[in-house]
Order: structure tokens, then sequence, then C-alpha cells
């Protein structure tokens, strides 16, 4: 079977979703597939096969070797950190074109990517999250009454995007609203969130055939002032797996993150970043495609779960396939 993991994108994580998906494609069993990388930028799909780059064709997911040979992607691993990946556009195109995929689909997607929406979501059913503000772009807004909400520090994200450009922390009402500006450079809508101080954990999770299997969870404790992208991908930050807490909080995350899995109607592979304070787990974060590089944080709960990559995602495979 033809399997094209579909990475790249048009966010800044673009890097980080080639090393995802070649990392995904390093450890797949050769003699049960027939992967290769699909590189997705503003110009188009290009098939990395063989020493050769060559544009697939959206219509037929086709692309054709120089030797004349034409392959057909038979399934589609969709493994962009942001758009046009994780907030839902191409599964929803593979979904109109009926090909095969493997991440979750179109509107789970795009309601997990969603801060705003998918917390509000999450909120519906009593999970605990950051009292937050929304920003609609050209809205009227006063910085004072969201910094008397929200109190300082308070956290300012674009509500979508992925990845930690464009987020900060601020301390004071003056800089409210240079963080605001700062957001909206890297999102159409943005949202201001209470700081939560506590211990950041999060957990992986994935379905096979056998059910919903919550992974070890990972304590990260960063050097930083949060978990920025310095944090996350320049090592700055000290990761433990399984998380230093204790053995009743973490099946209460596992079991957290198994409904949100469900309620979500995730597929695939997900993560959900939490924070605990005074006992209490708060979302932070739902993440439908996370990160799969060496540094990233699955392919360590995996290792502490003694899970093999390659058969973690041949299981998936193989049960998305059915
Ligand atoms: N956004 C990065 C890839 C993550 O969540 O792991
Ligand atoms: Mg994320």
């Amino acid at each position: 079977i033809n399997v094209g993991i579909f990475c790249g994108g048009y966010s800044s994580e673009f890097e980080i979703s080639i090393k995802s998906a070649n990392m995904i494609l390093d450890h797949l069993p050769k003699d049960e597939y027939n992967a290769f990388l699909v590189r997705v930028n503003e110009k188009g799909w290009f098939a990395d096969y063989k020493g050769e780059t060559l544009e697939v064709s959206p219509i037929d997911f086709s692309f054709v070797l120089e030797s004349g040979e034409r392959i057909v992607i038979e399934l589609a691993h969709v493994y962009i950190h942001g758009d046009p990946g994780e907030n839902g556009k191409l599964q929803a195109y593979f979904e109109m074109k009926k090909l095969p995929f493997v991440n979750s689909s179109a509107l789970s997607s795009e309601l997990s990517f969603d801060k705003w929406f998918c917390n509000q979501f999450l909120k519906g059913f009593g999970v605990e999250v950051a009292e937050s503000y929304l920003i609609l772009k050209n809205s009227h807004y006063n910085t004072e009454l969201i910094g008397e909400k929200l109190g300082f520090p308070m956290f300012v994200k674009p509500a979508d995007s992925g990845s930690s450009y464009g987020i900060s922390k601020v301390y004071e009402l003056e800089d409210l609203q240079n963080a605001i500006d700062e957001a909206f450079a890297e999102g159409n809508t943005v949202v201001c969130e209470a700081f939560l101080k506590g211990t950041e954990v999060t957990c992986g999770v994935y379905r096979n055939s056998e059910g919903i299997h919550p992974l070890p969870c990972t304590e990260i404790i960063s050097e930083s002032d949060f978990f920025d992208y310095e944090a996350k991908y320049l090592g700055k930050s000290k990761e433990i797996t399984p998380a230093g807490i204790s053995e009743k909080l973490t099946s209460q995350i596992q079991e957290l993150t198994v409904l949100i899995y469900q309620l979500l109607q995730m597929r695939s592979l997900g993560r959900v970043d939490y924070m605990i304070v005074d006992g209490k787990i708060y979302v932070i974060e739902v993440n439908t495609t996370p990160g799969f590089s060496k540094e990233s944080l699955v392919p360590q709960m995996l290792d502490c779960a003694d899970i093999s990559i390659g058969e973690f995602w041949t299981e998936i495979y193989e049960f998305e396939r059915k």
C-alpha cells in the first residue's frame, strides 16, 4: 500500500513537521508500507520518492516517476502542525475526495485546534480550563477591562495557531496592547487567558483495534518563562517521563485524556496539555498532531511505555483502514 506522509505546511512549524514525518517514515516497516513524504507548501504537494521530487496531483493523488511509472497514494497520513493539517483543512479535502487518511477528522481537528472553540466546548462538559477572553480582528475591546477580568500575569495567544509563536506572557497593563498586536500577526483571533501557576503535565492518547489508550504522562519544567518555542525546540526545558506526580493524579489525567479524545471524536494520535493547580487539573490545549521529532514528547512517552514506534503506527494504520 502506498502511504503518503503529508508534512510541511504553511505555518512556522513546517520544519518540525518534516522532522516528525521523517521520524515516522524511518520506523514504518518497509515490507508492509511503501511510504514516502509528501511536502506541502503554497506551490503544491511534492513527493520525495526514491531520490526524485515529484509533484502530486490533487485530483487523483498520483505522481509520475521519471521512468514513466505512476504511483497513486492509497493512504494519507496527515502530519502537518498547524495550517493546513492540524486545523483540518487537508482532512476536509480528503473526506470530500474519499481518500482514506490517518489523523482526526476535519471537524474534530478544527474544533481541537482553535483554542477558544475547544475550551468552550470542553467547559460545556465540566472540564476545567483557564478563564479567557476572546478578541476578534477589527473588533472593539478595552485592555483595562480584560486586565480586570483576568488579572496579571496573563497569556495572550493567537487562537487559531498551534505553535508558540505570537504567544506572550503579559505582566502589566501597559504591555497588553503590544502582546495583542503580536498575537494578531500570527492568527485571526486572539485569546487572553488567566495565568495558571502550577505543574505542567502532558499526556498522549491513541486508538488501535483494542481501544483507546493513554500513554504515560510527561512533566515539563521550563527554564524559560513558559514552554515557549525556545524551551520546546532548543532544549531549554526539562522533561520527565513518567511525570513526578502521584499515581492518583496520573490516573485522573489519563482518564481525562481518554474522555477528551472521545468528546472531541479524535482519531489516531493526540496529546492533551495540562496545568495542575492545587490538585485541580486544567486543560491548556489539545493537539491532534503532536510533535513527533526525536526531541518531542510523545516519542518519550512511547519509550517509557516500551512501545516501538513502528508497531505503534502500524496498529493505528491497520485500525484506521478498516
Ligand atoms: N505544536 C507542537 C508540534 C506540539 O504540540 O508538539
Ligand atoms: Mg499545540
